[in-house]
């Protein structure tokens, strides 16, 4: 059942490009708008929402937050990222006009429901992610938005991360076309960036030579750190949170401006810092700015492990492992740079011998708060 593969997590790893495929099945448009009549929110009801709240866990919340850059990007609308065990304890603004979007791959989990639960008693309108079909979470909210992954069951999650991004992405995109706002034109060059999407997980599935001995190398360490900017910086977390919870590894993501306001003190001679580059041609800022942070971390005995895209040759010389990802759009790179971080949690996991599909302490649903 696992199909030839020493883990689930590896035949899901490899399946995200037929899973991210399918989440855009049937929803793009030839002509480039977004198919979204399975939503039952109506024009009117999407053109009054003033505030967006993205609510969810773990993963899921990484998802979110590398949402918020595009859904604020093209919708001009206000969006907050918060975990769904702090949402309700914080008493949030909400009304009639706040979207809440809550994101969980298995539609279980207590801490959004009980977010999501918080979000209509203050007549919030909530619309669900989600990967199973008439779980609790997609029952309870106004409307719904299936990611088509197929059953995920290795405890870490993979494909849910990617189907989750483009299923916001298309909620984002839905938003901006029915508002008719000012980047309601990128809306079809976008469309066509997402259809190029599966391939592109593809290449970088099929170019993971080296992997293994990286982990290998990497699994004596004792801690693990992981940055980026911009969609790059939750990226980072993930890439962190894959890693403790399957190598139990310290590992830690950090938006790579803030090192210098005191992470950078962890760094000495051979701390692994894995290192997520934008692409120098969408925001060439952002791209000389986490140059210029790798630089800092190798002058302090950083061992730097790049991933950064076909042709950016100025990682070279700050460079100890490069991993290449195809050229992709500065808000959609996540689809392809997040795909190395998993192999590389897989792997380190499994050079340190553990069951990589059930790392202890966790479950695969967390139905308690
Ligand atoms: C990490 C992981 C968890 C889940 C989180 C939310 O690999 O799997 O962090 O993402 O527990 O779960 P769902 O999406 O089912 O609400």
């Amino acid at each position: 059942e696992k199909g030839g593969h020493d883990w689930f997590m590896e035949k899901e790893i490899l399946e995200q490009p037929q899973a991210v495929h399918d989440t855009l099945l049937g929803r793009l448009s030839e002509t480039g708008s977004i198919l979204l009549d399975e939503v039952r929110l109506t024009d009117q009801d999407l053109r009054d929402v003033d505030k967006i709240f993205v609510v969810a866990c773990g993963t899921a919340y990484h998802a979110g937050m590398v949402a918020k850059y595009a859904i604020e990007h093209w919708t001009r609308i206000p969006c907050e990222v918060e975990l769904a065990s702090e949402f309700r304890y914080r008493d949030p603004v909400l009304d009639r006009s706040t979207l809440v979007i809550a994101i969980s791959q298995s539609g279980e989990t207590m801490d959004t429901l009980m977010a999501l639960r918080h979000a209509k008693e203050q007549k919030a309108r909530v619309l669900a992610i989600c990967n199973t079909n008439g779980s609790t979470i997609p029952r309870e909210s106004d409307a719904v938005l299936y990611t088509h992954g197929g059953p995920e069951i290795a405890v870490a999650s993979t494909k849910a991360f990617l189907t989750q991004l483009a299923a916001c992405y298309l909620v984002g995109l839905h938003l901006a076309q029915v508002r008719g706002i000012k980047y309601a034109d990128e809306v079809a060059s976008v469309v066509e960036q997402l259809r190029a999407m599966p391939e592109a997980i593809a290449t970088v599935l099929a170019d993971l030579d080296g992997m293994r001995t990286l982990a290998r190398d990497l699994s004596t360490r004792n801690t693990v750190l992981f940055i980026g900017r911009h969609v790059g910086y939750p990226v980072a977390l993930e890439g962190a949170l894959k890693l403790k919870e399957l190598a139990y590894m310290h590992a830690e993501g950090f938006a790579a401006g803030e090192l210098k306001h005191g992470p950078i003190a962890l760094i000495d001679e051979g701390t692994p810092v894995v290192c997520v580059v934008p692409s120098p041609a969408g925001r060439g800022v952002l791209h000389d700015k986490i140059v210029s942070n790798i630089q800092e971390v190798r002058a302090r005995g950083a061992r730097t492990i790049v991933i950064a895209e076909e042709g950016d040759d100025a990682v070279v010389p700050y460079a100890d492992h490069v991993i290449r990802v195809p050229r992709t759009p500065t808000l959609l790179a996540p689809f392809v740079t997040t795909v190395p971080l998993q192999v590389l949690a897989c792997e380190i996991a499994t050079a340190r011998g553990h069951d990589v599909d059930q790392p202890r302490n966790l479950a695969k649903s967390v139905t308690v708060e």
